[in-house]
């Protein structure tokens, strides 16, 4: 069955807990498609991920039409939600609508993320009232990695707690369909998560949210330049591929691949004619 925005808000109200991966190309996202996976975030986590920048601030609008769209055709039953980047929609409420409207024409995704709180909340009623589903994320968002000085924590003390409440709140209240916890301690991400009407997606938010997201190259361990401690390593991907990499190396060095069964054959007698 296909999963909306919808759909997502009635798993919140039924209990059923929600699961979300990160794909940014056809292949992946058909492989969680397959697997029953509710959710497939198209995040600016690609900068890092795919393209290997050291955060997510230089992904474009451009990064991010291209991979969604890869993703929408490989999605069947899955909500395909694409991330807005950094400084795609912070600049303006018009902004907002505009970038939010290529993502969903241009990319096929079914719904927008923005990172923020009681700042962003115009930007999302916004977006909603132009018939955009809209998931919020709080907590550690990382397009604000310079102000927060590090991948930090966040809601630790009581102010910051209430404040993370309240943003939760706020974005409820303009309209959004469900919101990411990133890096909350579990019990906030759980009070949150039972104080508010729609699904808390979690990532280091502990099990007391609605749902829960990973980047899939995170738990397949195919990226090895940070492992944040909220990561479960599912599979270990990453060493399989080297594998299989060094037994290409080592077969092609030795002549064992390709064999004949990987060959085209041609009359032998063309071959003799040829000088
Ligand atoms: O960009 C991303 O992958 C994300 C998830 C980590 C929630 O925002």
């Amino acid at each position: 069955m296909k999963n909306t925005s919808v759909t997502f808000k009635e798993a919140k109200a039924k209990g059923e807990k929600l699961t979300m991966l990160t794909a940014y190309d056809y292949s992946t996202a058909k492989l969680l498609d397959e697997s029953g996976v509710n959710s497939i975030l198209v995040g600016d986590s690609l900068g890092m991920v795919m393209l290997g920048y050291e955060d997510t601030l230089s992904v474009t609008m451009d990064d991010m039409i291209h991979h969604t769209a890869a993703v929408a055709r490989g999605a069947k039953n899955a909500l395909v939600i694409a991330d807005m980047p950094f400084m795609s929609y912070q600049t303006s409420v018009y902004d907002a609508v505009v970038n939010a409207g290529r993502l969903v024409k241009e990319g096929r995704a079914q719904a927008v993320k923005l990172e923020g709180g009681l700042e962003i909340c115009d930007h999302i009623k916004a977006i909603v009232n132009a018939s955009i589903p809209v998931c919020g994320h709080i907590g550690l968002t990382p397009q604000s990695i310079n102000a927060f000085g590090g991948f930090k924590v966040q809601g630790k003390c009581e102010a910051a707690a209430k404040r993370l409440l309240d943003e939760a709140r706020a974005i409820e209240e303009a309209g959004a369909f469900s919101v990411v916890l990133e890096c909350v301690p579990a019990a906030l991400a759980k009070k949150i998560s039972e104080l508010i009407s729609i699904p808390t997606i979690g990532i280091g938010a502990g099990a007391g949210c609605d749902g829960q997201v990973l980047v899939y190259q995170d738990m397949l361990a195919m990226y090895s330049d940070f492992k944040p401690k909220f990561v479960k390593q599912y599979a270990n991907v990453g060493d399989i591929m080297k594998d299989a990499f060094k037994s290409y190396i080592s077969e092609v060095s030795s002549g064992v691949f390709p064999a004949e069964e990987h060959s085209f054959k041609i009359d032998e007698e063309i071959i003799k004619k040829l000088y």
